[in-house]
Parts: C-alpha cells; structure tokens; sequence
C-alpha cells in the first residue's frame, strides 16, 4: 500500500454475497456498483483531508457548487483485474495518478497528491475485492473523479473540491466488441482546439463530444472518429479512445500527442508492447485522406481504437460525408490480436511483466 493512513475503513460495508452476485450477472459497462466509494475533501485551509471509505451513496450538494456552471471537474478510469493464480491487480495506476495531477493543474484545480490517489483505488479494490468479475475480458472498473465544490457564482477557480472513487464490476465495453467497429468521421464538430483542454481527461471535453458521438449513431455508425480543429484533415482519436493503423509492412502508427489528445494508458503500453514484440511504431501524423486511400490500395490492413475501456478494438469500417472505405477483410487482423493479447497476458498475470506494469494487490 501507498500511504496506509489517509482512508480511514471503518464504515466500510459488505453487500450480502446474494445481492452481489445478481448485481454482477450481466453487469454491461458502468451501471452497477460496488458496496463503497473512496472519498476526501479539499478546502484552501486545510489541504486534502477527511479521506474514507463509504457506503456507495448518492451525495447532497448545493446547486451554487461552482462545478454545475463552470464545469471544473475531471476524472480517470483504471481497472483492477482478477489473476490468473486468484491475486488480483491494478495496471499502471501510477500512470492515472500522474495524469490526473495534469488534468487538475490544467483546469487549475488542487492536484492531489499521487500517493493518496494510489491509496485510494488500491484500498477501494481490496475492500470491494468481491465485485471483481473473474471473465477473462471483465474487470472491476474504477472511476476516480474531484469536482469544484464551494458554494458561489463567478468565474474563478473553486477554493474546495470534492474527491471520489466509484467502482463498477464491467464486461466489454461495446456489446459485440470482437466483430469490430465503425467509426464516423466528424467533419462538423472539433473534440479539442491547441492550447484546449484535449489533453486533460475533463468531463467538458466529453461533452463537447457528445452532439458529434449522435451524429455518428444517426450515420449507423459505433463511434465518431475527430480530425484536428484547425485543418480538419489529420486523424487524432475517437471521443473515448485513442487510435492505431497497421500497415502491410508489419509497422503501426498512432498520432502524436501534441496537446490536443488525451495521453492515453493503453496507447503508451500498445507502444512499448510493439517495441518489445519487434513491431515498428511511430508516432506520425496521418490524414484522413491517406487513410482512405492507403485503406483501398492496401497498405493499409487494420486499424485499431485502444483505451482502459475498451481495451484494444478493432475498426473495420469508417464512414465520411461523401465516402466511405472498409479495413482490410472488415475483420480483427493479427496484429491487433497480437497486440490486444499480449497486453490482457500481462494485465491477467497470465505473461510475464517485463515492464513492471502490474501493481499486485493479493
Ligand atoms: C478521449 C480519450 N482518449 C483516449 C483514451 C484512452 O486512455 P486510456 O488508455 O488511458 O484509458 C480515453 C479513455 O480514457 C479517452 O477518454
């Protein structure tokens, strides 16, 4: 454990096994929760305190809290997996722990420490250890999210937060993710501008991308898919994962970071994992045109979105305003297989972890 002092335990509770078990039947993806929440406050007085671990409950909050007008909130999502020897553990919590330090220092909010960041999901997973689904591909879901809480109108960072952790017990992320998704490119809205928010993981930026997401659905399509703001014509990611392409030569590529796209997890391991498999990867910017085009002569083979949700799907289709092109057979390629195994291995604890990415809880 992190810091074993700032969550307190005591009012922990326990579902009854009954309960739990018909809660976790056919859990989906984030709607059913665990028996606790982590929680903590910060005020401008007396820094980060109050941390416990509490029965999972709706909260009371005045309609004057600064986050319900001006949006300063962000959040994180990692999982805590069930091993293959029984253990179980968290996946590169370090990482969320760092990122949501960013985000808050971007919205201009209190960081909170990484260390208590650490304690909290790692307490939370030991204590709710009982909501972690044992599926290969299911896991327990963590969401920490901080919000501006002080009571008072104007524009101006909030002088109190509010910190929680919630748990949710989920399978895949879409319905039939194995069969691969469609993706509609947004020509009309834009997910993040330079010197935007793109790079924080904001509940704003996931709002900003909600009128393109329906667009997509009423195009047939599973997810939108965003270009750059200023030229519309580079690929950056979708509006809750990043994104991949295969190429005939065996490389891949992902567009770089360049401050408009979330840092994401899964994308750093999918990188490092390529490497270590003896994939080239670059990180290249890539247009929608010569997606199109390279999609049709073959050069191109499979693309894939990567995030903590939906692990690593792949696409197998992708639709414009005035075309559209389908990805290699339509189906899963090798590559993306090859990838998207070698990372669940090591999340499992099936592989070995040569990277130290696995934080073992039991
Ligand atoms: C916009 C966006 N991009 C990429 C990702 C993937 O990030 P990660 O792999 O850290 O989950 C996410 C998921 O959190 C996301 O919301």
């Amino acid at each position: 454990m992190s810091t074993p002092n700032f969550f307190s335990t005591q009012n922990s509770v326990q579902a009854a096994a009954d309960v739990r078990e018909a809660a976790m039947k056919n859990p989906g993806f984030g709607s059913v929760f665990s028996s606790n929440m982590a929680s903590a406050r910060y005020t401008a007085a007396d820094g980060w305190h109050d941390g416990k671990i509490v029965p999972y409950a709706p909260l009371t909050i005045p309609p004057s809290a600064l986050v319900f007008h001006y949006a300063q909130e962000i959040f994180e999502g990692l999982k805590v997996y069930s091993r293959e020897d029984g253990g179980i553990s968290l996946f590169r919590p370090d990482a969320n722990a760092r990122r949501f330090v960013k985000s808050a220092e971007r919205l201009a909010m209190a960081p909170l420490p990484e260390e208590v960041f650490l304690e909290s999901v790692e307490k939370l997973a030991l204590i709710d250890k009982d909501w972690i689904p044992k599926e290969r591909g299911s896991s327990l879901y963590l969401r920490p999210v901080m919000f501006a809480s002080q009571s008072v109108l104007g524009v101006k960072p909030s002088t109190e937060y509010s910190y929680y952790v919630l748990a949710c017990p989920v399978g895949n992320y879409f319905k039939d993710g194995d069969s691969g998704i469609s993706l509609w490119v947004s020509e009309n809205y834009s997910r993040a501008g330079i010197g935007g928010t793109g790079e924080a993981k904001c509940g704003g930026n996931y709002a900003a991308s909600l009128a393109a997401q329906a667009e997509a659905q009423r195009q047939g399509c599973d997810q939108v898919v965003f270009l750059d703001s200023r030229e519309k014509t580079w690929v950056e990611e979708l509006g809750g994962m990043n994104i991949f392409f295969v190429f005939k030569d065996g490389s891949i590529q992902t567009p770089p970071l360049g401050g408009t796209i979330l840092p994401g997890v899964t994308r750093d391991s999918v990188l490092k994992l390529a490497a270590k498999l003896g994939i080239e990867a670059r990180e290249e910017l890539y247009s929608i045109e010569q997606w199109e085009a390279d999609a049709k002569s073959g050069k191109l083979v499979e693309a894939f979105a990567c995030g903590t949700a939906a692990v690593i799907t792949s696409i197998r289709h992708v639709k414009r305003a005035n075309s559209e092109f389908t990805i290699g057979s339509g189906k899963a390629g090798d590559t993306t297989l090859k990838l998207k195994n070698a990372l669940l291995d090591i999340q499992s604890g099936k592989a070995e972890d040569p990277f130290g990415w696995v934080k073992r809880l039991a």
